[in-house]
């Protein structure tokens, strides 16, 4: 399973991307907003920092608005991935950005359908959005798992980026149900690599060393 960063947090990317855990990054409007830096040059940056593809998403609605911004976005570096809204007219976007070999990532998935609509338009990436899916009652793993086996039941080569993903069952569950990928929060992270009885174990074992003869 690949591990994307969600965060547009250049520190943080330089960080977590030290331990060898990030193999991609995702963005959207507010995290870019949390930063209060210029858009294009926190892009530019991170994909300098990151070797794999690093997702920033159009603000354009029309059909027109979307395939211009995209291209424009496409020129800025080499692994960067457009992201766009799962509408029709982000639909359209992605089947003619697709045709010119622009790589897309359909972003705020909510159903199995809205994500067979997007890998059949030509999305590289589809980002079904697990936590917010849990937020209205339903079951957002579900969703991953169905998505899953309908995109292997007909080839489609769309890679499903689990995303909104809030806690260590999502990202294992997730794992489990052969998502590609998952985009985790930067504060998230540690905490699938932290454990009370790892931290235990290793006081013990000091402990214990300080009575070994020396
Ligand atoms: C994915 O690409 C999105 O940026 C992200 O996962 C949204 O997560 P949220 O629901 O926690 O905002």
């Amino acid at each position: 399973m690949d591990f994307y960063l969600d965060t547009a947090n250049v520190e943080e990317i330089k960080r977590i991307n030290r331990l060898g855990l990030v193999d991609g990054i995702t963005t959207n409007p507010s995290i870019i907003a949390k930063e209060n830096k210029d858009f294009k040059e926190t892009i530019k940056e991170i994909c300098s920092i990151v070797d794999g593809p690093v997702s920033a998403e159009v603000i354009g609605q029309t059909v027109d608005e979307m395939v211009e911004e995209a291209r424009d976005i496409a020129t800025w570096a080499p692994n960067v991935v457009v992201k766009i809204p799962m509408t029709e007219e982000g639909l359209e976007a992605v089947n003619i950005l697709s045709g010119e070999g622009i790589k897309t990532n359909v972003t705020l998935v909510f159903s199995v359908a809205q994500g067979l609509m997007a890998a059949k338009a030509g999305a590289t990436y589809v980002s079904p959005f697990v936590g917010r899916v849990d937020d209205i009652g339903e079951d957002g793993i579900e969703l991953i798992q169905n998505l899953k086996v309908v995109l292997k039941n007909y080839n489609y080569d769309a890679k499903i980026i689990t995303a909104s993903v809030r806690t260590i069952g999502h990202l294992e569950k997730a794992a489990r149900a052969g998502a590609d990928i998952a985009t985790i929060p930067g504060s998230l992270l540690p905490k699938l690599w932290k454990h009370p009885l790892t931290d235990n174990g290793i006081e013990k074992f000091l402990a214990d060393w300080e009575k070994v003869p020396k």
